[in-house]
């Protein structure tokens, strides 16, 4: 199987132009015209359609992380997992899968300096036998905030203020001070990872919570940790004025220029997993993505590894139109509660009909490998499940209903609120008894389960 199959490539360049249409094209110089001095003719059809191709060749930037740079690469199964999925592309160790991935930057435009404070984003799209995975993360662990309710204010704190134009800090921090669980995001982007050296040098986490499904239909909530393995490495304030000045594009560069002197960066894949039927165990929320799971009680799995090692063709098509989003899953791999992520579920592909267009799925890297075999249409209850080979793949059943309410907030100071709201006032009121939270009560199902039961 030759991953690049069909993707741009500098191979076909040719000797001669030509139009969209292929037909060879005599004059790229001069238009054609009614004697030397003009007018130009209508019929002038390459002219026309340089011009069209032009007039659409910019598409809007994205609306957060329109910074990055990606490479190409695979990921390889080290350790047998499994026992956790049954995730073809995790079949075995030894198994190579083709990769594409982007590093951004979060908030500022598409042309912006690589050497700002700012998270870095790191996502991958796996193109397995069973379509495509995207793992879109970032280089931190956490995220500000735990509702995507919220997102779209969070961004527009960070982003500059809407009349100069300029970032301002106090408008950060006017946002954040508002919202206590957005101190351990910030104390990772204030500290001296804050600035990472270039893309190389950082790690990667998937930050939300994901659920595992093996053969039996056993689920496990997972985090996923990239770990480089030449290490992470950071900018100081004056060394990143330094940098920036000399090159605002110095990430970029040293990544392509690595990869082009066959120096292929690599990042070892780390899980750590949680029993769901033990999620009540712990004094924090696994589906809390403000909240890391520590080490010491949830310990770093390997399962992998993940070379870059080709650099893109075009950039156009393989960084601008390159399109990630968390709902794109493979069997195996399954969303959790975690409301963060059902919300990016959504805005990732909303965004791109907007940013690419109806044709989005068209483009080269979007492409899956392998188109997934149509399946007969079942019973309804059968409708959403995923097959292999005709037999029917488990999904897991928790992910279709409430989950049940956690003790009293009082005899857990450091849980967060749950469906009550992240409101301090409501926190105390319903810990005084004086309004239910809108999650207690009994688990109920919601209207997906019949149509989306393992079977
Ligand atoms: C509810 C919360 C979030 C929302 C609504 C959201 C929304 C978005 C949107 C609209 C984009 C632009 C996508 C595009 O134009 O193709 C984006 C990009 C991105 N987001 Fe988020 N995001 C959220 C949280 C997160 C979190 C928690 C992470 C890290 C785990 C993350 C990582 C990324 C990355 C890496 C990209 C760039 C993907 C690329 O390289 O094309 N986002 N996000």
């Amino acid at each position: 199987m030759d991953p690049y199959k069909g993707r741009p490539s500098s191979s076909f360049n040719g000797p001669l132009w030509s139009t969209n249409s292929g037909a060879p094209v005599w004059n790229n110089n001069n238009s054609l015209t009614v004697g030397s001095r003009g007018p130009i003719l209508l019929e002038d059809y390459h002219l026309v359609e340089k011009l069209a191709n032009f007039d659409r060749e910019r598409i809007p930037e994205r609306v957060v992380h329109a910074r990055g740079a990606s490479a190409k690469g695979f990921f390889e199964v080290t350790h047998d997992i499994t026992h956790l999925t049954c995730a073809d592309f995790l079949r075995a160790p030894g198994v190579q899968t083709p990769v594409i991935v982007r590093f951004s930057t979060v908030i500022h435009e598409r042309g912006s300096p690589e050497t700002l404070r700012d998270p870095r984003g790191f996502a991958i799209k796996f193109y397995t036998r069973e379509g495509n995975w995207d793992l879109v993360g970032n280089n931190f662990p956490v995220f500000f905030i735990r509702d995507g309710m919220k997102f779209p204010d969070m961004v527009h704190s960070l982003k500059p203020n809407p009349k100069s134009h300029v970032q301002e800090n106090w408008r950060i921090l006017d946002f954040l001070s508002h919202h206590p669980e957005s101190l351990h995001m910030f104390t990772f982007l204030f500290d001296d990872i804050g600035i990472p050296a270039d893309y190389r040098h950082m790690d990667g986490s998937g930050v939300n919570t994901y659920t595992l499904v093996n053969r039996a239909g056993k689920s496990h909530y997972v985090k996923f940790h990239w770990k480089p393995t030449c290490g992470v490495k950071s900018l100081l304030d004056d060394e990143a004025v330094t940098v920036g000045g000399t090159n605002h594009s110095h990430a970029t560069q040293d990544l392509y220029d690595s990869i082009a002197a066959g120096n292929f960066p690599e990042w070892k894949l780390f899980i750590q997993t949680i029993d769901p039927d033990h999620e009540d165990r712990f004094d924090f929320d696994p589906l809390d993505v403000t909240k890391t799971w520590p080490e010491d009680i949830v310990p770093l799995q390997p399962v992998g590894r993940m070379v870059l090692n080709r650099n893109i063709d075009n950039f156009f098509s393989e960084n601008e139109q390159l399109a990630f989003c968390p709902g794109i899953i493979v069997p195996g791999i399954y969303y959790s509660d975690d409301k963060l992520l059902q919300t990016r579920i959504f805005s990732y592909s909303d965004t791109q009909r907007h940013r690419l267009g109806p044709k989005l799925p068209a483009a080269p890297a979007q492409r899956a490998q392998v188109r997934p075999p149509q399946q007969p249409l079942r019973r309804l209850h059968e409708l959403h499940a995923p097959r292999r080979g005709g037999r029917l793949l488990p999904i897991p059943l928790r992910s279709c209903q409430a989950r049940p309410p956690l003790p009293h907030p009082l005899r857990h100071p450091h849980r967060p609120p749950r469906e009550g709201g992240d409101c301090q006032g409501e926190q105390l009121q319903a810990a005084r008894g004086e309004v239910p939270f809108m999650g207690s009560g009994k688990a109920r199902p919601v209207h997906q389960e019949m149509d989306r039961r393992t079977l």
